[in-house]
């Protein structure tokens, strides 16, 4: 069943297409990868998605609706959650005010936020630091929040864009298990990362792109084999494994 599609995504930011007339379905319950060379659109994507800017055009359905138009509290509301590349925790609030906050975009009172954030604390391991101010928690902690925080919104549909950048071996590891683990939930992801071992290893199905322009989609084997993937982004080493 498919759950999300953007219909021929245009994003101009004067005479630059960021994003020029992309196009892909996502299926309820999968993990969907995003890549692409840096600056080819992808946070523009989430951005759009998100209503953080709105569309030059085309359009974006999420559960048979068109949310094209709604704004950005109304998404959140409708069930899609996001993280940000550059994380922005509120740095002089405890790890658990941050994700009190967040979850107040779900639930009206005091009491049920608080049941929440702490609910999403636990599942997403990072209990145990909610009373650290988010400022002094190291980066692999501080991307957990940011993904906390998203959890806490109760997303259908999550985007994830680049949770694992700046993490150790060990810290990575973790980062996939709590992904797997959120998908387990019945939540479908979308992904932006750039760290392959992480891409490949838990994507269903992944969508290049180049320029603001599909090159690729299909499986991680099909788009690590494919020609203009290996020329765009990702070097012969990842091909032909
Ligand atoms: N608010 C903005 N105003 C003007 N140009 C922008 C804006 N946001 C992004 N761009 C441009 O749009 C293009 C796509 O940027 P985007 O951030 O979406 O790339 P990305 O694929 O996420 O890259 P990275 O992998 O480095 O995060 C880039 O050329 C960027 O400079
Ligand atoms: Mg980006």
């Amino acid at each position: 069943m498919i759950i999300f599609k953007v219909e021929n995504l245009v994003k101009y930011f004067g005479g630059l297409a960021a994003v020029n007339n992309v196009s892909f379905e996502v299926q309820k319950g999968e993990i969907f990868g995003l890549i692409g060379p840096n600056g080819s659109g992808k946070t523009t994507i989430f951005n759009l998605i998100s209503s953080y800017f709105p569309v030059t055009s085309g359009r974006i359905y999420f559960k048979d609706q068109d949310i094209t138009a709604f704004k950005t509290h109304k998404i959140c509301k409708a069930g899609i959650g996001r993280t940000f590349q550059v994380v922005k925790p509120l740095g002089r609030l405890s790890v658990l005010d941050n994700v009190i906050a967040a979850a107040f975009a779900r639930v009206q009172t005091k009491h049920e936020a608080r049941d929440l954030a702490l609910e999403t604390l636990e599942f997403c391991g990072l209990a145990h630091r909610k009373e650290i101010l988010a400022k002094s928690l190291p980066i692999g902690e501080r991307k957990r929040l940011e993904i906390t925080r998203a959890m806490a919104t109760k997303p259908e549909l999550l985007l994830l864009d680049e949770t694992a950048a700046g993490l150790n071996p060990s810290e990575l590891d973790t980062a996939i298990d709590l992904i797997l683990k959120i998908q387990d939930r019945g939540v479908t992801i979308i992904i932006v990362e750039h760290i392959m071992k992480v891409i490949m290893t838990i994507s269903d199905r992944i969508h290049a792109i180049n320029f603001g322009q599909t090159i690729a989609h299909g499986s991680p084997e099909e788009v690590a084999n494919d020609p203009a993937v290996i020329e765009a982004y990702l070097g012969e080493e990842y091909a032909h494994r």
